[in-house]
């Protein structure tokens, strides 16, 4: 079996507050993006990857990953949601019946944390996500009028996960939960929320914390520590 990710790269970065789209800060003298496609690229099962590139785009064309034969771009959106629908409105799902997700901005997924997802949600037959877990005790938090917050209550941090990507769903059920959520409006920030409001079965599969995204300016220097260190491994 074969599987294509969709790789959402339309992204302006703006809590990243460089001169440049984040996907497009360089590590190591590579592209974020380029990190992130080539490590998905490289795992055996992986066989084509989709990046929605923003319309104003004007950095990837002339990069390294403009020419090559297992990436196809298609326009992305105002929001990640409809990146990803754009993406996947050019999946084949006669070749790939599921479909992986992965943020741009996650160069340090591993190999490893592909295939466990891959392996519990077929050996499960539903879709699924990596999350790690939550390691502070978490308050629920409501903002006053002089603009301080106060604690409302503690939440049971068991029940909670940070979903990360890549995300694996079947092509045809996330494209119509997708289409449906955003038909009715609903908020749609990860592919799974849009599976929760279609009721599909989502597993949770336990991943690594290297596998961050790259949001703040100090999460580079992070993103650099963990893909030197994966790549002394
Ligand atoms: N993304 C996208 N299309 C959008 C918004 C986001 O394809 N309209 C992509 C980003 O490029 C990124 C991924 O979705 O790879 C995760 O989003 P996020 O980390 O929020 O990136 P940005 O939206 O670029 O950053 P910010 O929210 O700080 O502006
Ligand atoms: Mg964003």
């Amino acid at each position: 079996q074969q599987f294509v990710v969709i790789v959402p790269a339309a992204g302006v970065g703006k809590r990243m507050q460089a001169n440049c789209p984040k996907q497009y800060l360089r590590i190591n003298n590579k592209t974020i993006l380029s990190h992130t496609v080539m490590r998905l690229l490289s795992h055996p099962l992986i066989t084509q990857v989709i990046i929605a590139l923003s319309e104003n785009d004007e950095y990837f064309s002339e990069s390294d990953l403009a020419d090559h034969k297992d990436i196809i771009r298609v326009k992305g959106g105002a929001e990640r949601v409809d990146s990803v629908l754009s993406g996947l409105q050019a999946v084949d799902g006669q070749k790939y019946p599921w479909v992986l997700v992965h943020d741009a901005a996650r160069p340090c997924v591993s190999h490893q944390d592909i295939d466990k997802l891959i392996n519990e949600c077929q050996k499960n037959d539903c879709g699924g996500i990596l999350a790690t877990a939550v390691r502070d005790t978490m308050k629920r938090g409501i903002a006053t009028a002089g603009g301080m917050c106060t604690i409302e209550n503690t939440v049971d941090r068991e029940q909670l996960w940070h979903a990360l990507t890549p995300q694996l769903y079947k092509t045809e059920e996330l494209t119509h939960a997708i289409e449906q959520a955003m038909a009715l409006g609903l908020p749609i920030t990860d592919e799974a929320s849009a599976m929760e409001h279609a009721h599909h079965k989502s597993l949770i599969v336990v991943g690594s914390s290297e596998n961050i995204k790259i949001t703040h300016p100090n999460d580079l220097a992070l993103a650099e520590f963990y893909l030197n260190k994966q790549r002394a491994r």
